[in-house]
């Protein structure tokens, strides 16, 4: 079985004031590129930033949570981390409104981070909508391992696919799948999955996207030796492991199934565990 090196939750987040270097709009999205100064040292693929919204005098309290898509160190601006937000509700279309120059208050890097091989493997990313995001990033950090790294992306319509020249630039090998046939092949982007599966061609999976998404992949590998590291997106309010709006059922070595938060024990989880049949039951678990 594969190897990984596994983190915990990254404990050099702080609060401080980020600049907007830019905002572009790239299809439905918006990508944001963030001046953060030397935190972005810290910041891995999979973690997240909890951002204020709304301005001083907004009634909305609660910061939203989004994946770090990349980040650079070297920009004429310092430290930069880029995000891919979809404009969907108030917080989000906020966001996208922010001009360059724009100051927000933000918490980073927040959860877990993907857990990266100690040898080269062959990797199979694959992304839903927007949460191809901290994929870009994870692809280069396992290339420069010696990484196999094949991806694929998708989404209900190819204008959803969010900047498909990037994943050809940052994989080995990229298909897009799209339920109309908009862009790329027409189908589920796990799809594929099980062929490559039975091709031996896969040894790590790496998922973000729609939880229904997660747990479909973790089906697939059920019984075989691939280790399946998803990013789930479970509804956050503090996201830093204070409210427990983002608990999920999650089983320990020995089976036992406790709510754990997917703030500070995830976003990155091991998908075998993940019991998705009971996501959003109320059962009765250890605690
Ligand atoms: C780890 C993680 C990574 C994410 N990464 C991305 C990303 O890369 N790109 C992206 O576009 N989106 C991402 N999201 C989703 C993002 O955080 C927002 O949920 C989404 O942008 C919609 O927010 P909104 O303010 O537009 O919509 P709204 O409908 O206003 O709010 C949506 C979410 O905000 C929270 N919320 C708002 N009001 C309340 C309330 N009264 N009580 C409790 N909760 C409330 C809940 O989490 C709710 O699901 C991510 C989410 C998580 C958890
Ligand atoms: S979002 Fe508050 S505990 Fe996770």
């Amino acid at each position: 079985m594969v190897k990984l090196l596994m983190s915990t939750i990254n404990r050099s987040a702080s609060q401080f004031i980020a600049s907007v270097v830019s905002n572009k709009r790239v299809g439905q999205y918006h990508q944001l590129i963030l001046q953060v100064g030397d935190i972005v040292t810290f910041c891995k693929p999979g973690n997240f930033i909890a951002i204020k919204v709304g301005g001083e005098s907004s009634r909305m309290i609660l910061r939203r949570a989004f994946a770090i898509s990349r980040t650079s160190q070297s920009s004429s601006f310092g430290g930069t981390i880029e995000l891919i937000v979809a404009p969907f509700g108030s917080g989000s279309s906020w966001l996208c409104s922010q001009p360059e120059g724009s100051e927000l208050d933000v918490v980073t890097p927040l959860g877990t981070a993907f857990g990266i091989p100690t040898e080269p493997v062959k990797a199979l990313l694959v992304g839903g909508g927007y949460g191809s995001a901290p994929l870009f990033g994870l692809a280069e950090v396992l290339k420069l391992r010696g990484c196999k790294v094949d991806m694929l992306l998708g989404a209900s319509t190819g204008g959803k696919i969010y900047a498909p020249m990037e994943g050809k630039r940052s994989a080995n090998s990229l298909r897009i799948y799209t339920e109309d046939g908009s862009m790329g092949e027409k189908g589920r982007v796990t799809d594929p999955i099980w062929a490559l599966v039975q091709d031996n061609a896969v040894d790590v999976i790496y998922s973000c996207g729609p939880m229904p998404m997660l747990a479909a992949i973790s089906k697939l590998v059920e019984g075989t030796d691939i280790v399946h590291q998803c990013a789930v997106e479970e509804s956050m309010a503090c996201g830093v492991g204070v409210c427990m709006t983002c608990v999920l059922p999650v089983a320990n070595d020995q089976g036992q199934v406790s709510m754990l938060r997917s703030c500070i024990d995830g976003p990155v989880m091991d998908g075998s565990l993940v019991q998705w049949d009971l996501v959003g039951q109320v059962h009765e678990v250890h605690q």
